[in-house]
């Protein structure tokens, strides 16, 4: 099945890729001539979500969906969330905002943390969304360099390494895209086993 993936991440299109497994052929924004920047402007994960898959539909008009995740750090309510990619402003880099939580933690026990991603599909004009989340806290300092983002700051509950000191697989089986992902794999399946919709 070809479905567009509403992403120009590399990190993404290849976790999402290995977790989706080969039945899928996944394409991207840019493949379809799509090159500026997917617009996420909203302040929930679900609204950024869609609007990056509403997006890439209405140029295309093909089945796609978008994944929008955000870091939730309990001490700082909730801090990055929505916010996570600019959390040390416009422009900065993944080390810049490890950087900047690490700050923001400084000296602070209560080091709980989730990870959630929402998946929004749209397929024949339909929206469905697909969610996924990991437990864990954030680290005194940076370990690992697999993965992308807050990785190396990431260790999920009941783990001793961090997300970027997994390998690829180990980190889909667990995390929070990795779940989304599945959520959607299984949607997918499921359709297309139903011949046609009653009623
Ligand atoms: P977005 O979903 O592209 O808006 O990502 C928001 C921010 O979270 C970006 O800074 C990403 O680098 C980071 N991020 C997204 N997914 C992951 C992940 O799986 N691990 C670590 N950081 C991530």
């Amino acid at each position: 099945m070809k479905i567009i993936f509403a992403t120009n991440n590399r990190n993404k299109l290849e976790e999402v890729r290995h977790a989706l497994g080969s039945e899928y052929e996944l394409l991207t924004p840019r493949e379809l001539g799509i090159v500026e920047e997917i617009p996420e402007e909203h302040d929930t994960i679900e609204a950024n979500a869609l609007q990056k898959a509403r997006y890439v539909y209405g140029r295309t008009g093909l089945d796609c969906f978008a994944d929008d995740t955000g870091l939730e750090v309990a001490a700082l309510g909730g801090a990055p969330g929505v916010y996570s990619a600019r959390y040390a402003g416009a422009g900065c880099s993944a080390a810049d905002n490890v950087a900047k939580l690490l700050a923001a933690l400084d000296g602070v026990g209560d080091r709980r943390a989730q990870f959630r991603t929402v998946i929004a599909l749209i397929l024949d004009g339909h929206e469905y969304l697909f969610e996924g989340r990991v437990m864990g806290e954030i680290t005194l300092v940076t370990a690992g360099d697999e993965g992308f983002g807050y990785d190396p700051v990431f260790r999920p509950e009941g783990r001793q390494e961090t997300l970027a000191q997994m390998s690829m697989s180990e980190k889909n089986a667990i995390s929070h895209r990795g779940q989304a992902v599945r959520g959607l794999a299984e949607f997918l399946i499921a359709r297309a086993c139903v011949i046609r919709p009653i009623g």
